[in-house]
């Protein structure tokens, strides 16, 4: 067996292509811009972190980002009392509530309450629902991301067996269903896995596009992937690490074995993280748009 010249499909020009894109129309705009509140309840580390990237993402667009952050013991009526003040405040286009949320609190209520036309996030029932019937304009952003980059870097998904290990609201649902639209990056054959798939491998192994995102640090490797694969490695996993953090992000594919064996690869970090936040500003002007129709 020889081995293969894995392309490494790094997400930061994908994303500087569409941050620019995104910068430019911003800067045409009359008035006041965009602007985007980021809902932030208790000190999850990874959440802290994400919300601050969002932020500074958005200033760097210029649109106005604000996080408000809400204490860990914060009642549900409380949270839901805030979205309803926010979707009527005419300054806010886009409404963003960073999950996860503590236990007591429950997550759909919330963010069900958010107004369709500020959901950058593309989470509730609404935008949930037209993205299933192919004209959704709101989409998750992780997703969205992953299509783009499969774009931008020319991986056609027409007749490809697609196999998509997560079935989260977040990634897994949304991300089949835009892989199913009839449309040039759509039309795809689409798996969806998860935690009581029987014989994972076996699925896996039949995928020429494998998205992982369950959260099992390097769980990947040649056993479960077939060579040709295009691997996009959607796991953000904190692994203790001798380094001044405590710990380094590494994702569920085993990159180490598969570079040199699949066609092509995402890298954690720098693969489809830069794209999450870029595809969060573009949508953020697609709320600021929607909120200005009549
Ligand atoms: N938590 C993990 N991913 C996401 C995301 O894409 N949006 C929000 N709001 N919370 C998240």
């Amino acid at each position: 067996m020889c081995a293969r010249n894995t392309r490494i499909l790094f997400g930061k020009p994908v994303a500087d292509a569409i941050l620019t894109s995104v910068r430019k129309k911003v800067a045409t705009l009359k008035g006041r811009p965009p602007s985007v509140v980021f809902l932030r309840v208790g000190d999850d580390g990874a959440s802290v972190s994400y919300v601050k990237q969002k932020a500074k993402c958005a200033s760097e667009v210029g649109i106005q980002g604000e996080t408000r952050v809400f204490d860990e013991t914060t009642t549900e009526e409380r949270l839901l009392a805030e979205i309803i003040r926010l979707n009527e405040d005419p300054n806010v286009d886009g409404i963003l509530v960073q999950l996860p949320f503590p236990k007591h609190v429950n997550t759909l209520n919330i963010l069900r309450a958010v107004d369709s036309k500020k959901d950058v996030d593309g989470f509730t029932d609404v935008n949930g629902g037209r993205l299933w019937q192919g004209d959704g304009s709101l989409i998750p952003c992780t997703p969205a991301g992953i299509v783009e980059l499969l774009k931008y870097y020319r991986i056609a998904t027409e007749g490809k067996q697609v196999v998509i290990v997560n079935r989260s609201s977040i990634v897994g649902k949304p991300l089949a269903a835009l892989l199913l639209r009839h449309s040039e990056f759509g039309n795809a054959t689409v798996t969806v896995c998860h935690s009581y798939t029987q014989n994972l491998s076996d699925i896996t192994k039949q995928a020429d596009i494998l998205v992982l995102a369950c959260g099992k640090p390097h769980a990947f490797g040649r056993d479960y992937v077939k060579e040709s694969a295009v691997v996009i490695d959607v796991g953000i996993n904190r692994v203790p690490a001798d380094n001044e953090r405590g710990y380094m992000i590494r994702g569920d594919a085993d990159m180490e074995a598969l570079t040199g064996y699949v066609d092509a690869l995402t890298p954690v970090p720098g693969g489809i993280g830069p794209l999450t936040v870029a595809m969060l500003m573009k949508n953020t002007l697609q709320a600021y748009y929607l909120c200005q129709q009549p």
